[in-house]
């Protein structure tokens, strides 16, 4: 569907820009044209040699090439294609968009166009997190353009935190949902998803948490809303923007999330991917604890209702069609996870293993526990098991 589109890719000066070699070939490969704008920054991380190789289109890097200019004029480049994308967009690329300078090719295209802009930044966890750089997303996101990721991670730089570029099939569904021609193969289908963690109070100050990042379920959340789902996200306390296209419903406690997640039922399926807390405080304190001095102090906990568990388990014509589970394992995968199917009732288990990592980072190596046996899928980005498990959902559904 989406072949015979073409994306304008700005290629920015960073350590990721290898990544986008590697989007040029998703994009060549769904039949997606790719013209592609390297920025001198850009040009100190891939060749424009690589560059064009893959795109198999001559690569722009100068607006003063004449003879592009005589071929076609950078404001016609910058409106021939269906998306412009800016990959990766370094703090300095996001910086000049918001001031709306234009001193080279890429930001006077930037500039010029007027298609619609998705950008993938990358840059270091310190610059993200700047006020400068947030107050330039702000504004960028004001004006409509897209933001796919920083996800967090390990960084080239060697510090830790938001800001690592999204993957490439990530950044490819990215470009799907805004040339619009994806699968919609969920549409008319109402699907209810749990992510995040939950906090359950000790006091009004002090609760009791894990550290579920929410963003697999975040995922599945958008890629189920990609395919034309109307899809209720009940979420935990998370650090994430809420997915655009997804009702948004946040909770704090086990408790709440059960309530929210049992109230936007009927549903024709239910994913449960948040990290609930087994365990809450069994008389939280209405004022804040104090010190006692030299004296320790216990915590009598009592069990959560099972959200996966309580759906699993309703009656027919109100149990939603499919359930699905997530599981963290550290040994014994596919056997533990397994028992748990079985244990709680739902029709799947998407198991991981989080002993390689898994918390809170980007990646995912995810086996797929259904009645008819175990499917092991390769590591990959969270975005990218989102989106398997959504066409794994909407098959399931056809
Ligand atoms: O038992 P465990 O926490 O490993 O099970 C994980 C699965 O069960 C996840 O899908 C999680 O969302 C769900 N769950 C739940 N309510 C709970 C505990 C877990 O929905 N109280």
């Amino acid at each position: 569907m989406q072949a015979g589109k073409s994306v304008l890719l700005i290629i920015g000066g960073g350590v990721a820009a290898y990544k986008a070699l590697l989007l040029i070939r998703l994009l060549k490969s769904a039949g997606i044209g790719v013209r592609t704008v390297l920025t001198k920054a850009g040009g100190q991380f891939v060749t424009p040699l690589s560059v064009g190789a893959l795109s198999g289109e001559k690569v722009f890097t100068d607006l003063f090439d004449l003879t592009d200019e005589a071929e076609m004029g950078h404001i016609q480049l910058s409106r021939a294609a269906d998306l412009v994308v800016v990959v990766p967009a370094t703090a300095d690329l996001m910086a000049k968009m918001a001031a709306g300078l234009a001193d080279d090719l890429a930001t006077t295209l930037l500039l010029a166009t007027d298609k619609d802009v998705l950008i993938a930044p990358a840059m270091n966890v310190r610059m993200w997190d700047h006020a400068a750089t947030q107050a330039n997303l702000a504004t960028l996101r004001v004006r409509g353009v897209s933001v796919v990721g920083p996800d967090e991670g390990d960084m080239a730089c060697g510090e830790y935190g938001p800001g690592r570029m999204a993957e490439p099939e990530a950044i490819f569904t990215a470009i799907q949902a805004k040339l619009g021609g994806g699968p919609r193969d969920l549409a008319g289908r109402r699907i209810v998803v749990t992510s995040g963690p939950t906090h359950e109070p000790i006091d009004p100050v002090r609760y009791i948490a894990n550290r579920s990042s929410g963003k697999q379920g975040q995922a599945v959340a958008s890629a189920l809303a990609a395919r034309g789902a109307e899809v209720v996200l009940i979420s935990g306390p998370v650090r994430l923007d809420p997915p655009p296209g997804v009702e948004t419903r946040k909770v704090e406690t086990a408790r709440e999330m059960m309530a929210a997640t049992l109230a936007a039922l009927p549903a024709d399926a239910v994913v449960c991917a948040a990290a609930v807390a087994d365990y809450r405080v069994a008389d939280a304190a209405d004022q804040k604890l104090k010190k006692a001095d030299g004296a320790g102090r216990s915590l009598t906990l009592v069990e959560n209702p099972d959200i996966l568990a309580t759906v699993s388990a309703l009656p027919q014509g109100e149990r939603p069609p499919l359930v699905v589970g997530f599981a963290a394992e550290t040994q014994d995968v596919i056997a533990y996870a397994s028992a748990k199917r079985e244990r709680k009732g739902c029709d799947w288990i998407v198991a991981n293993d989080v002993s390689q990592g898994v918390f809170g980072g980007d990646e995912n190596r995810v086996t797929v526990i259904d009645a008819g046996g175990s499917e092991d899928w390769p590591r990959m980005g969270k975005d990218a098991v989102a989106e398997r498990l959504a066409g794994r959902i909407a098959k399931a559904m056809a």
